[in-house]
């Protein structure tokens, strides 16, 4: 799949790691920063990851900053972006399986990257079951 990943300063070690991962997993990954410690706005991140996942043009973004709180309520305000903020490993197959989610959000502050690389393993590799969740997620649209 091709991946894109961003991060504010608060997430920016995480992405790192995540990158690497990722990459290592077989999929094509576009690092949209940020690329140091220095602050930045998460929004800013959001957006570009988001604008990528909206228009198709990647299958799926990764965005983490320092709770996943800030990316995870910036990524859903564009249309076709269902982002989900996890931290363990039950939301994070459940927010493709049920939610066909297709950005994940992660806080740096929040978990050790340990439990992150498994987040990120499950997430990649869970599909969506369809069916009755199907329609559920098609009334998104009308909230
Ligand atoms: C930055 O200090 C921090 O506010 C940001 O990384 C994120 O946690 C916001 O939700």
């Amino acid at each position: 799949m091709k991946i894109a990943i961003g991060a504010d300063h608060g997430g920016f070690h995480l992405k790192e790691m995540v990158r690497i991962l990722v990459d290592e997993l077989g999929h094509e990954v576009q690092d949209l920063g940020c690329y140091s410690t220095a602050s930045v706005d998460y929004p800013d991140l959001a957006r570009l990851v988001c604008e990528k996942v909206d228009a198709g043009i990647v299958d799926r973004g990764i965005l983490i900053c320092g709770t996943g709180l800030g990316m995870s309520m910036a990524a859903n305000r564009y249309a076709h972006v269902r982002a989900a903020l996890c931290h363990d490993h039950y939301t994070a197959r459940m927010s493709r399986e049920h939610n066909n989610a297709n950005v994940l959000c992660m806080g740096e502050r929040v978990i050790g990257h340990g439990v992150a690389e498994d987040i990120v393993r499950i997430w990649l590799a869970e599909e969506f079951s369809g069916g009755r969740h199907l329609g559920r997620i098609e009334l998104y649209s009308k909230c």
